[in-house]
């Protein structure tokens, strides 16, 4: 493992990647400020926040990079994914283009990872329940197959997004 003590806690990097426009962002800033915008722009480059989590009584601060879906806003990767040992590979399940991408997204994070990182395949915009267009079954199935953890999750509501981190963080831990 590739954490770093840092005096009494750990640090712990993890990486969100995913197509343009699932909330990659957005599950960001509920996880680390309970915030969301319905206006967010598209990521340029790579941007990181850290927030402290509690597992079993001990502070883990989890550092989560985030990164453009858009291939012409994107920073170095090989960069970007250093030192992580975590992951989330985010789809819209509104969208089924994004799910299928989902395959490029674990291609390029088993080129730069090894295989020890924690992965989480995360269906988002769950809210979005009436226009869905990709199955629970069909996100648990890929995730069986790719040997993923699987969570669907909200940013607009909140729907398990803690969940979501917390779960790769423990893992890691
Ligand atoms: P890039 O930075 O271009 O890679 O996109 P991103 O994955 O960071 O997407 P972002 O978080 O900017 O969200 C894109 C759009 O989807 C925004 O309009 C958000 O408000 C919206 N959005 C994000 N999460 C959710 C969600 O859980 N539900 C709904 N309904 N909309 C969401
Ligand atoms: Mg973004």
């Amino acid at each position: 493992m590739e954490e770093e003590q840092v005096g009494e806690e750990y640090l712990f990097k993890i990486v969100v990647t995913g197509d343009s426009a699932v909330g990659k962002s957005n599950l960001l800033s509920r996880f680390a400020r309970d915030e969301f915008d319905h206006n967010s722009k598209a990521t340029i480059g790579v941007e990181f926040q850290t927030q402290v989590v509690e597992v079993d009584g001990k502070e883990i601060k989890a550092q989560v990079w985030d990164t453009a879906g858009q291939e012409r806003f994107r920073a170095v990767t090989s960069a970007y994914y250093r030192g992580a040992v975590g992951a989330l590979v985010v789809y819209d399940i509104s969208r089924n283009t994004t799910f299928v991408n989902i395959k490029r997204w674990l291609d390029e994070l088993n080129t730069h990872c090894d295989t020890t990182v924690a992965r989480m395949l995360v269906g988002n915009k769950c809210d979005l329940e009436n226009i869905r267009d990709v199955s629970v079954e069909d996100g648990k199935n890929l995730a069986e197959e790719e040997g993923l953890f699987f969570i669907e999750t909200s940013a607009l509501d909140s729907t398990n997004v803690k969940t979501a981190f917390e779960i790769v963080i423990r893992e890691i831990y």
